[in-house]
């Protein structure tokens, strides 16, 4: 064992806190009741004078002097209160009286009081603490839900304490947490075997089977709340939705689930400890183990090896409790290489960790060290820490695998927020390569996706802008209609209290949801007017048009939840002005979605939604949806008062292709301002599609060591001078980059990866030199195989590293962008992108190719732009500019030899029969969708220069 795994497994199993040896005294009875000074009128008096002062903007500017009480104006108001009560006892006593006026004090006089506050923080820090621990210390596990949740508050009101009890408040909260869990666990328990009502536990509506998904959940004692299951961290409602399932499926398959966790003494102290380290990586690690069981019982495995994978399956990062791990995976930025190295020790740190408990009987822990060691290994071999390949990775590892990745990408990170699952897909989609296909098939099963199917012809349809909630379901119980406020619903796993009535008609009745200001709720009456929703519903989803609302029905109830978007300036978002920029995208998504779908639909303000935070336009009204006519639809946009009629027109257009039958259809008299922005722009060029040069010699070809020592006059292999360039992105591609300097000769470079990355290599090379060799080139190379792996000699090209100043032509800029969107390259940064003093820029690196093309501006990473160099650094790009061009190589891709020269050629470059067959799909569904990728790539790059203009 490492010597920081060592330290890690002190710290994760050794009973540590130090409130536990002090427990052992006997001390005087308190209840967690007692620990502040009771809610006295005269306190709530002055406190809530206080706080109002504190919102004011004088209590603001005086609040300035002493930042560190800033918390109390945004915790909760009890919280506050409970914070703020041990202090006042500190004040000097003309100060405590003044409190609840203290807006009537004079600015210096304000300035005091926040200044005598903050030094009573720090005195009565010691005393709070040791309350609290006291309190926690007495508390039973078995104590009602209320007294918990009340210490729980004042657990977290520690926290306004600073640096005199931070030290041991993660101890505290973590024994909050264990004692919360437990007692979660011992009333699902009580629930299960009937000995305690929902009610009694503060539990209303639950059902008891269900609550046995408690035993599943972090800390808090009612499931329906979002934070206990670390959802806040992920922003799409959708994968809460379905992680909620999961966990509620698993629990009713089997209430035994806790007995479980009890039969693996040492679980539940564990995860207290991960919890109190950093509840972020606690989340991250249950809602893992959550979906690696769900993708195990998906994969028709037996319901004991799921229950157990959700368990060992969470420890899977305990690695990254490394202090040193950790600072390096908080840190915001790149890694160094040395820093990257330390992060992707953390499989082995863990695993180190866990190696003591593993060698303890019980299959969790043996699982749990096996999932630790082996979560990033990749199935194309690629992974780390032992390069594992295929089956030889043991299976629960690589469900995990597949469960860690999509739940990271869900992830909100500090540079990008958590992306869509159709988003998350589409990246998993591109390195496919690195999961099982069974794992990978299960994951789209337990999201309800099918895999996509195969496409004959070229279409414009947008077929990756599927976001939408379109579930139909079964609502587990349900108010009669026309219900009242405080009636309780069940949809989909959330349970819903109606709050204020929002509007009554003739078939529905529709309510706020308490408590939940993103959320109303319609009862309908008329069960026409709920189908005639469905259908409507049925239509937003084959379209693939934005929505929010879920529908179901129960035995007694159709029911409507409709996510609610707080915008009530809506009207004036439409009106005044004109649609800003980023809005007018957004629109012509919309707009492209209705005109490329056939459908149209009631677009005035009332049943629009503008969500700030996806910056897209939702539809409300699915009834209104009708077969229409781009006649129909377009005008509403275009009568927007000062919207820009050619810019809109041409993000439309550049959504849907100049040649889709959709944009054909659109009415000649609307499309004037178009036509004249048309005219006014340079010719775009039409390109030639004419092959390159090619050395005989090295013509990308695969040979034997024997013909390529001979085709060289030398053997490059036993070259002793050889120099490491680098080895490229260690744990992801394993590739490894020589430089060979041989007497006499050129130098060239040895590039070694597995076989498949050579492969995709020399398929594009040969493919970027045969279609686009007029514009760029591509080191010439011969590939050698040795096994599983192979090496690739190429020339050795040298040139800046950077396109940015140099500036390629605009036929030359065009180009790139058609290659690289057509045959799914990914990373054309500026190191692998050279430019010549001397002729054509070169592209040096084609690994990560023949993907799935996914629009630019989904990754919200300004980094990305750097590998958008066919946009970057334009003055103004325009689809506009790429459309001959696509049209050309459209017509020519589609030409039956055209199809029989790229499949000649990917099987020449080694590609088996299956993947020849799957990467040409691949090419044809990403040309048909060109105008659409390069379109997004245009407003990506103009909203950077936007943001960079600011
Ligand atoms: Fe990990
Ligand atoms: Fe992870």
């Amino acid at each position: 064992m490492k010597a920081s795994a060592l330290a890690l497994a002190v710290l994760l199993f050794a009973p540590c806190a130090p409130w536990a040896q002090q427990a052992a005294a006997p001390r005087p009875a308190a209840s967690s009741a007692s620990l502040f000074p009771p809610a006295q009128p005269a306190w709530a008096q002055a406190f809530s004078g206080f706080r109002l002062w504190l919102d004011s903007p004088s209590g603001n500017s005086a609040l300035s002097a002493a930042p560190s009480l800033m918390p109390l104006k945004t915790m909760p108001r009890e919280q506050a209160a409970a914070a703020l009560a041990p202090l006042v006892e500190h004040l000097p006593a003309e100060l405590s009286q003044k409190m609840s006026g203290a807006a009537a004090l004079s600015p210096e006089e304000q300035k005091t009081l926040v200044l005598s506050l903050n030094a009573a923080r720090e005195k009565a820090a010691p005393a709070v603490e040791a309350r609290v621990a006291q309190a926690l210390h007495e508390t039973e596990a078995a104590a009602d839900p209320a007294v918990l949740a009340g210490l729980a508050s004042q657990v977290r009101a520690l926290s306004f304490y600073g640096p005199a009890v931070q030290k041991n408040y993660e101890q505290l909260s973590g024994r909050m947490h264990e004692l919360t869990l437990k007692n979660a666990k011992a009333n699902a328990r009580a629930l299960l075997e009937g000995l305690r009502k929902p009610e009694e536990l503060g539990l209303p509506g639950a059902k008891a089977p269900r609550v046995g998904a408690t035993g599943l959940l972090p800390p808090s004692l009612t499931p329906s709340d979002s934070r206990a299951w670390g959802l806040e961290n992920v922003p799409d409602s959708r994968y809460s939705e379905d992680l909620k399932r999961a966990a509620e499926a698993l629990a009713a398959r089997s209430p035994l689930e806790l007995r479980r966790a009890q039969k693996t003494p040492g679980l539940d102290g564990l995860f207290s400890r991960i919890w109190g380290f950093d509840p972020k990586l606690y989340y991250h690690m249950v809602r893992v183990g959550l979906m690696a069981a769900d993708l195990a019982l998906a994969m028709g495995m037996p319901k004991a090896y799921a229950q157990d994978l959700a368990w060992a399956a969470r420890l899977h990062d305990v690695g990254k409790m490394d202090t040193a791990v950790h600072e390096v995976i908080s840190k915001p930025g790149r890694l160094t290489p040395e820093e990257r190295a330390l992060m992707e020790s953390h499989p082995e740190i863990g695993a180190g960790a866990l190696a003591e408990q593993s060698r303890k009987p019980g299959r969790v822990w043996r699982m749990a060290g096996v999932v630790a060691r082996s979560h990033h290994e990749a199935f194309d071999g690629s992974g780390y820490p032992d390069k594992l390949r295929g089956k030889d990775i043991p299976l629960e590892a690589r469900i995990t695998t597949v469960a860690d990745v999509f739940d990271a990408l869900m992830e909100n990170r500090p540079y990008r927020p958590g992306l869509r699952i159709e988003d998350a897909l589409a990246v998993m989609e591109k390195e496919r390569g690195r999961y099982d296909p069974k794992v990978y098939a299960a994951l789209l099963k337990v999201l309800g996706r099918r895999p996509a199917p195969p496409k004959a012809e070229f279409s414009a349809a947008p077929s990756l802008w599927s976001r939408f909630l379109a579930w139909v379901r079964r609502a587990d119980l349900s108010p009669p209609y026309p219900g009242q406020p405080g009636d309780q619903l069940r949809v989909a796993g959330r349970t819903y209290t109606l709050g204020r009535k929002l509007y009554e008609d003739s078939v529905s009745t529709a309510y706020q949801a308490e408590g939940n200001r993103d959320a109303a709720v319609r009862l309908f009456k008329d069960p026409a007017a709920f189908e005639s929703e469905r259908a409507g519903l049925q239509d937003l989803a084959k379209a693939g048009l934005p929505h929010n609302r879920l529908l179901a029905a129960s035995a007694e109830q159709p029911v409507l939840v409709q996510e609610t978007v707080d915008d009530p300036a809506l009207d004036k978002v439409l009106a005044s002005g004109g649609p800003a920029e980023h809005q007018l995208e957004a629109l012509a998504d919309l707009a492209a979605l209705l005109l490329g779908s056939g459908l149209k639909a009631d677009l005035s303000p009332a049943k629009l939604q503008w969500h700030r935070w996806r910056s897209e336009w939702r539809l409300l009204e699915g009834r209104s949806l009708r077969p229409g006519k781009a006649g129909e639809v377009l005008p509403f946009f275009l009568g927007l008062p000062g919207a820009d009629h050619a810019a809109f027109l041409s993000a439309v257009r550049g959504r849907l292709g100049p040649d889709s039958a959709a944009w054909r259809s659109v009415p000649k008299n609307l499309l004037a301002p178009l036509e004249r922005a048309d005219a006014a722009r340079a010719p775009a060029p039409v390109l030639k599609f004419k092959p390159g040069r090619l050395d005989p010699a090295l013509d990308d070809s695969w040979v034997s060591a024997a013909e390529l020592k001979k085709r060289l006059g030398y053997d490059p292999f036993t070259q002793k001078e050889k120099r490491l360039l680098h080895t490229d992105d260690p744990g992801k591609l394993n590739t490894r980059i020589l430089e060979v300097r041989a007497q006499g000769h050129a130098p060239g470079v040895l590039k070694s990866a597995s076989s498949e990355i050579i492969q995709n290599e020399v398929f594009l090379r040969k493919a970027a030199r045969r279609w686009f060799g007029r514009y760029f080139d591509t080191p010439r190379a011969l590939a050698v195989s040795e096994g599983g792996e192979a090496t690739m000699f190429m020339e050795r090209v040298n040139g800046e590293r950077s396109y940015t100043g140099k500036g390629m032509s605009v036929a030359q800029r065009v180009a790139l962008g058609l290659l690289v969107h057509t045959f799914g390259v990914g990373d054309v940064n500026p190191g692998n992108l050279l430019y010549p003093a001397r002729g054509l820029p070169s592209l040096i690196d084609f690994e990560q190719a023949l993907g799935r093309h996914t629009p630019a501006h989904r990754i919200a990473h300004e980094g990305i732009l750097e590998e958008l160099p066919w946009v970057n650094g334009w003055d103004a790009p325009a689809t506009e500019d790429f459309y001959p061009a696509i049209r050309a190589w459209r017509e020519l891709l589609a030409k039956p030899e055209t199809q029989a020269d790229l499949a000649r050629m990917m099987a020449d470059s080694g590609l088996s029969a299956e993947r020849a067959r799957r990467a040409l799909q691949t090419v044809n569904e990403n040309a048909a969708r060109l105008e659409w990728l390069v379109q997004s790539d245009v407003e990506f790059a103009r909203q950077f220069i936007r943001r960079q203009a600011r």
